[in-house]
C-alpha cells in the first residue's frame, strides 16, 4: 500500500537560523541549535495512488492553505527520487496554532517528508531524510531528527544536514509556550530570510555565531541551566535586534510577547530559573526545569494577554503512526 502516517514534533532553536546563503536549496548563512518538543506536533498521512489525477492537500481540515504550493513542490522533489508520477492525498493535522512562530512548517515538512517517503518505499538515511526535508523547510530538517539537535554549516547540500548532539533523556528541559495570539504572523520566516543581510548587526552576529554553537553544546554536556538560559535569551535578543533593524523593519512582538518577556525576568529575579526564546512570531517560549514547571505556567496563565499555555518535554525521533489520517 503507497499510504504512510507520521508524527513529528516541531522544535524550537536555541541558537537560530537566520539568512540563507543559497535560497533554493535552503543553505543558512549559520549553522543552529534547537530541541524539540514532544507535545506540539504534527500528524501527516500521504496516499499515492493511480486513482488521483491531482494533488489534494489538506491542512488542519482546509483545502486552500498557504503552504500548498509549497507542499505541491516537495511531493515533486520526493516523485523524482521514487521515479513516480502518481499524484497524492496529504492530510496534515497540528495540534498547535500554526503560522503563529511556533515553527509548525518544520514539523508539517518533516512530517510530510517521512511519511511520503515511506508510502514510496524510499529507504532514505536519517541524514539523506534530514537533507531532503531541509529544502522545503529548514527547520524540517532539524526535526526529522528528535531530541538536542545539531543543523550543521555546510556549504553544499551534501554537507549541509542535521544530527542529534545528545538524545531526549541527556537533560529533563521543559518549555512552557505562552500563546498570545492564534493568528497568522504578518510575515513568513521565509520571507523574513531574505531581509537579514540589510541589517548592520548581521555580519557581526556571524562573527560570533560559532562561538555561541561551542558554547550551547558547552552548557547542554554540563547541565548549567543558568548558563544555558542566559546565553539563549540573549540569542533570542540578538536576533530580535537583527529583524528590528532589517529594512523593512521586522517588528514580530505583540504587547503580549513583551509583557511575558517581562513576567520571566521577574519570574528569575524571585528565584525561579526560567528563560525566553521567540522566533519570527509573537508567542514566547520560556524555558524552564521540571520542578520549576507549575510555577511558571501558573505565572504565565495570570497574564490577562495570554490566551493559553502549552507545555512540553524534549522529543525523542519521529513516530510512524499505524493508524492514518483517513
Ligand atoms: C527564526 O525554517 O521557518 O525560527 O527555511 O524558509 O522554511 P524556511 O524558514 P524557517 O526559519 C526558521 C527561523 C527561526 C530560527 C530557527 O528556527 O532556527
Amino acid at each position: 500500500m503507497n499510504k504512510a502516517t507520521f508524527q513529528a514534533c516541531t522544535d524550537v532553536a536555541l541558537i537560530k537560523y537566520w539568512g540563507k546563503k543559497n535560497e533554493q536549496l535552503r543553505l543558512p548563512e549559520n549553522g543552529s541549535i534547537s530541541i524539540t518538543l514532544a507535545d506540539l506536533h504534527t500528524i501527516t498521512t500521504v496516499e499515492f495512488s493511480s486513482s488521483y489525477n491531482q494533488d489534494e492537500i489538506i491542512i488542519d481540515n482546509e483545502q486552500l492553505d498557504i503552504e500548498v504550493n509549497r507542499v505541491i513542490e516537495h511531493l515533486n522533489r520526493i516523485r523524482q527520487l521514487a521515479n513516480t508520477a502518481l499524484r497524492a492525498k496529504v492530510v496534515s493535522q497540528n495540534n498547535f496554532p500554526k503560522s503563529t512562530g511556533l515553527s509548525s512548517s518544520g514539523s508539517g515538512f518533516a512530517a510530510l517528508t517521512l511519511a511520503a517517503c515511506t508510502a514510496l518505499n524510499l529507504n532514505l538515511s536519517d541524514k539523506e531524510m534530514s537533507i531532503l526535508a531541509r529544502q522545503a523547510s529548514g527547520t524540517a530538517c532539524r526535526c526529522v531528527i528528535g531530541g538536542f539537535v545539531e543543523w550543521l554549516d555546510g556549504n553544499t547540500s551534501d554537507t549541509s544536514y542535521s544530527t542529534a548532539i545528545f538524545s531526549n533523556q541527556h537533560w529533563d528541559i521543559r518549555d512552557v509556550v505562552a500563546v498570545v495570539d492564534s493568528n497568522i504572523k504578518d510575515i513568513s520566516s521565509t520571507a523574513g530570510h531574505t531581509t537579514a543581510q540589510t541589517s548592520n548587526f548581521y555580519q557581526t552576529r556571524l562573527q560570533h555565531i560559532n562561538r555561541k554553537i561551542n558554547q550551547i553544546k558547552k552548557f547542554i554536556k554540563s547541565k548549567d541551566f543558568t548558563q544555558f538560559g542566559e546565553l539563549i535569551e540573549q540569542e533570542c535578543l540578538e536576533f530580535h535586534a537583527i529583524l528590528l533593524t532589517s529594512k523593512p523593519s521586522l517588528i514580530a512582538w505583540q504587547p503580549g510577547t513583551i509583557a511575558v518577556m517581562k513576567t520571566v525576568q521577574a519570574l528569575r529575579k524571585s528565584g525561579i530559573p526560567a528563560y525566553f526564546t521567540i522566533n519570527t512570531g509573537f508567542n514566547v517560549h520560556v524555558l524552564t526545569l521540571p520542578a520549576y514547571q507549575l510555577a511558571v505556567t501558573q505565572a504565565l496563565q495570570k497574564l490577562p494577554c495570554v490566551q493559553n499555555v502549552l507545555t512540553s518535554q524534549i522529543s525523542a525521533k519521529p513516530q510512524k503512526l499505524s493508524t492514518h489520517l483517513f
